[in-house]
């Protein structure tokens, strides 16, 4: 069956399980994928390898705004296992771009504005033919503003701390929950306080606190949606 095909954005705080509910969308309407926060992380582990971001978390803009036009960050899918990666000046970087270091130091690389414009730009090639789900912080409200879908997703800060610590005891972190829960509260704060397209819900979006909702609870709230408001089966 040909259904329309749509833009989905997805905006939220840290550690929503955004993009793994993106990821799934993406998957079962075979729309693509992009994980508008791994091309902010990639940016944030080139800066802070080129020391362009300091351990004070200072920026040097001017060395960034000379270093951008020469990078080339694209999503490649892995065939070995279907999934989409992240891949800067050729090189595959999924894994170097979910440290610790590199989410403490995304923020201040996320505010600056020529960061912003240079994503941007990828995040408007990629959407030039609908059938996509972005998730990210601006969407909605920013990159793609007349996006037919749009979701905010939110949850209790425990929730999410508790939720971040399993994927990185996963990959073998021993950060304390503390530690985790206090990197998502900082970067909720720095998030919805920057000057320059801070993360505010769209008022057209419809709000999903997953909370106390698993993956399939998200799908059931989901199909109903785009059943009724595209005619769109899931
Ligand atoms: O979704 P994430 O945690 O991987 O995102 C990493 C950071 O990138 C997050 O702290 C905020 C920033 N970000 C943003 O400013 N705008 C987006 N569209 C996506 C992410």
């Amino acid at each position: 069956m040909n259904q329309k095909r749509i833009i989905i954005a997805i905006d939220g705080f840290s550690s929503t399980g955004k993009s793994s509910f993106a990821k799934e969308i993406a998957k079962r309407l075979g729309y693509i994928y992009a994980d508008t926060g791994a091309l902010y992380r990639a940016i944030t582990y080139l800066a802070y390898n080129t020391g362009f971001i300091n351990r004070r978390n200072t920026v040097d803009v001017e060395g960034l705004a000379r270093l951008l036009p020469k990078i080339t960050l694209e999503f490649k899918r892995n065939p070995s296992n279907g999934l989409s990666e992240t891949w800067l000046n050729g090189v595959p970087v999924e894994k170097q771009i979910r440290t610790m270091e590199v989410s403490n130091k995304v923020s201040h690389i996320a505010k600056q504005p020529l960061v912003r414009n240079f994503v941007d730009d990828i995040l408007h090639g990629m959407g030039a033919q609908r059938g996509i789900v972005m998730d990210g912080r601006d969407i909605g409200t920013v990159v793609f503003p007349d996006a037919e879908l749009k979701i905010f997703m939110t949850a209790s800060p425990q929730v999410r701390a508790e939720r971040r610590l399993l994927e990185l005891r996963q990959s073998g972190s021993k950060e304390s929950f503390d530690s985790v829960l206090k990197n998502i509260m900082e970067r909720d704060y720095i998030d919805t306080h920057r000057e320059v397209a801070p993360l505010v819900q769209a008022p057209d979006a419809v709000v999903l606190d997953n909370s106390n909702m698993t993956i399939s609870d998200q799908f059931v709230w989901l199909s109903a949606i785009l059943l009724k408001r595209f005619n769109i089966t899931i």
